[in-house]
């Protein structure tokens, strides 16, 4: 079967080059007549490969050399425990802001931990929208605010990064890492789970500032204490090897095609085109505000909604594959990563040209 088009959130879509360069390496990484898969944590062959992807991470993203950068396990979501773990004390709270359904479960996570506040709120907006910076209550005991640079189920992505002065900021960046210049020097700590455009699912990368690095905190578990994995290489424990090996060949990916300034670009117009697709029919509909819409994950209804089983399924029919909007919300959603060829958007943006003839 020829390869399709995967529209899907996470795990996603990867590039066939890197595909096929694992395929090529995967018996015998490098002549060592093993796998990289089978490669000893503590071998010199998988600490090369560690510290290269790490130094590439650190050419790409231009991280200042007063971060360190973890690959960990556990995702996004040992990160919603790791940040309060990590940042609270006492008489500290956590601030928030709700965008939709991952910040939603940062937030829940973190109340196991502490006090948190919600500093603002998309949920009146039925979380279509970012609320105005100046609307935001930061309690003046925040240890830190937690920000989703993209919410990846609702389709709201923040385009600039919020100012919250002295406040350390902490940024999941799980749906859109690598998609889009950052500067990292304006968070405390950012992360994210590699499965959507680093890699495959099994390794986060955290990205922390040395000075928000407690020394020895008080109860948190060692494979999510910042002090204990950064002083160890993130070998607190056997770390996600394979994972952490693939990270490296998208990296290698990724500078391959000049950057993620040159891939940004692309993601603008894939995202564009799709959007425009979407406004131009009365078939289709966004609820979400022009300024506030991702680049990266684009759900949509479809005018009648009893038609969009049979979208997903006549579009899967198509090679046009997962494209059912998430769980919670329904509907579609077309996830448009950087793997996600413009010939991708253009062969879906076709097909719901000729379901709307066809059932429109
Ligand atoms: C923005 C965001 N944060 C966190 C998560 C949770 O990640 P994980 O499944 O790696 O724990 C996801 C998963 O899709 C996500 O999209």
């Amino acid at each position: 079967m020829s390869r399709v088009y995967n529209f899907s959130a996470g795990p996603s879509f990867l590039p066939e080059s890197v595909l096929l360069r694992a395929r090529e390496e995967f018996l015998d990484w490098h002549g060592t007549g093993m796998s990289a898969l089978e490669l000893s944590h503590r071998s010199e062959e998988f600490i090369g490969i560690a510290e290269q992807a790490e130094s590439d991470l650190r050419e790409v993203m231009s991280i200042p050399p007063n971060y360190k950068v973890l690959f960990l396990h556990g995702g996004g979501t040992g990160q919603f425990a790791a940040v309060p773990l990590n940042l609270l004390s006492e008489n500290k709270s956590g601030a928030y802001i709700h965008t939709g359904y991952w910040s939603g479960m940062a937030i829940e996570e973190a109340r196991q931990f502490g006090e948190i506040h919600v500093a603002a709120s998309g949920k009146d907006s039925g979380f279509t929208l970012i609320p105005p910076r100046e609307s935001w209550v930061i309690p003046f005991n925040a240890a830190y605010l937690h920000y989703t640079s993209n919410e990846t189920v609702n389709g709201v992505e923040f385009h600039t990064v919020p100012d919250v002065g002295d406040v350390p900021l902490v940024c999941d960046l799980s749906s859109n890492i690598l998609s889009r210049s950052v500067d990292v020097s304006r968070f405390a700590i950012s992360y994210a789970g590699a499965q959507k455009n680093m890699g495959p699912a099994g390794v986060t990368v955290v990205i922390v500032r040395d000075d928000v690095i407690r020394h020895n905190p008080h109860g948190v578990p060692s494979i999510l204490d910042y002090e204990r994995q950064a002083a160890s290489g993130s070998f607190v424990n056997t770390p996600p090897t394979y994972s952490w090996y693939f990270v490296g060949l998208v990296l290698d990916w990724v500078r391959e095609q000049g950057g993620v300034d040159v891939i940004e670009q692309h993601n603008i117009r894939k995202s564009q085109k799709l959007y425009s697709a979407i406004d131009a029919s009365p078939f289709y509909s966004n609820p979400v505000p022009t300024e506030f819409r991702s680049r990266m994950n684009i759900p949509f209804h479809l005018a009648d909604p009893s038609l969009e089983k049979k979208f997903a399924a006549d579009a899967r029919a198509a090679g046009l594959t997962t494209l059912e909007g998430h769980r919670s919300i329904g509907g579609i959603r077309a996830s448009l990563y950087n793997a996600m060829p413009e010939a991708g958007v253009d062969a879906l943006i076709a097909f719901m040209a000729e379901f709307e003839r066809k059932y429109g």
